[in-house]
């Protein structure tokens, strides 16, 4: 008998590779998404490179009552793997109770119902944000947790402690946050990725944009940072690396390994590459020249980020497999796919 999970958000970009990954490992899974930030072409993806067709719900999280239903009528759902949330930083400043209504009382509800049930699984879809500017690195998971710099930043942080609370409370409730660094790349058939809407905020798909001509130029936010190239330092982990990881957490809790009904991993490669070092290797892999300019920095950032992998390692077993060039020629691939 097949184990039965929902991926919220499954239609986004770290959600729909991870369908891929829980469809390889023989599970069944129930896709939620409200769209609001995905396509349903990307269901056509995930069964092009599967086979096999996830069931989807279109649905607002937001409504308790759709939430309630949903489990009502999925009640055989032996876990869930929670994305959908709002995950814009810039965004979130200006529209704080979006973000705070979006991604926190949809985990609530999401909660209540597994709480509701003889034995339940949750893993929470978490961020390096959560650390901040580190004052040590590489960062660990008892880093320090610093106040948060933007909405969905403290929304990630909140998240974590409602479920930590909740997870003591209740010994038939099991979670796992994964704090994840910056997930880049695409599945390697291309049929998957990472689809921005409108200019694209993060790095590597503004990168690969402007390597396919649908940017003139990428702006670098800054090169007076005290790093060896002045620009800023981040660990970039392939999608599917990524993906691996959830899976590897979701069973942790299902064999019953998790030494604590709450856990918390940090989800990179352990290497921290500089914006400049991510654009030369990124003219390696496409074997063009990419246009690109220095510009003043951009408020927010941290000079550098990247983890310590030793506890995802050891006790999780899992360990990123792919490395920056990898996850690059893919990204450009996909990049090139698009019409
Ligand atoms: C990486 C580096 C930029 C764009 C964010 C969120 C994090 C997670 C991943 C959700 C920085 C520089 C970027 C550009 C640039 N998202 N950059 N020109 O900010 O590390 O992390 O996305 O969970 O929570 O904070 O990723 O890709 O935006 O930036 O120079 O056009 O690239 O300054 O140094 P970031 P990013």
């Amino acid at each position: 008998m097949k184990h039965k999970i929902v991926v919220t958000g499954g239609l986004g970009f770290i959600g729909s590779h991870v369908v891929v990954e829980l469809q390889n490992e023989g599970f069944e899974v129930v896709i939620i998404d409200d769209l609001s930030n995905s396509s349903e072409a990307v269901l056509k993806g995930i069964t092009a490179i599967t086979g096999i067709q996830p069931v989807f719900e279109k649905l607002d999280l937001r409504d308790k009552n759709l939430v309630i239903d949903f489990f009502k009528r999925h009640h055989d759902v032996m876990g869930v793997i929670h994305f959908a949330a709002s995950k814009a930083v810039g965004e979130s400043v200006n529209l704080p109770l979006l973000y705070y209504e979006n991604n926190l009382n949809t985990l609530i509800y999401i909660l209540q119902e597994l709480h509701k049930k003889e034995a339940a699984h949750l893993i929470f879809s978490s961020s390096c944000t959560v650390y901040g500017q580190a004052d040590v690195l590489p960062i660990t998971e008892s880093a320090p947790i610093k106040a948060a710099e933007s909405p969905y930043g403290n929304t990630k942080q909140i998240g974590e402690e409602i479920i930590s609370d909740t997870c003591k409370v209740s010994d038939n409730l099991k979670a796992i946050a994964l704090r994840y660094f910056n997930p880049i790349g695409a599945h390697e058939s291309a049929k998957i990725g990472e689809l921005p809407i409108g200019t694209p905020q993060n790095l590597v798909p503004f990168i690969t944009q402007t390597g396919k001509g649908l940017r003139a130029e990428l702006s670098v936010f800054g090169n007076d940072y005290p790093t060896e190239d002045g620009t800023c330092v981040r660990d970039y982990i392939h999608v599917v690396d990524l993906a691996k990881a959830h899976v590897a957490a979701l069973k942790r809790l299902i064999g019953g390994a998790n030494a604590d009904n709450y856990e918390v991993f940090n989800i990179g490669t352990g290497k921290g590459s500089s914006v400049l070092e991510v654009i030369t290797a990124f003219e390696e892999v496409s074997n063009q020249k990419l246009n690109y300019k220095l510009v003043d920095r951009r408020a927010g950032d941290v000079v550098a980020a990247y983890a310590d992998t030793t506890k995802a390692n050891n006790v999780l077993g899992w360990k990123a497999k792919l490395n920056l060039k990898d996850a690059l020629a893919s990204a450009w691939k996909w990049e090139q796919s698009l019409k």
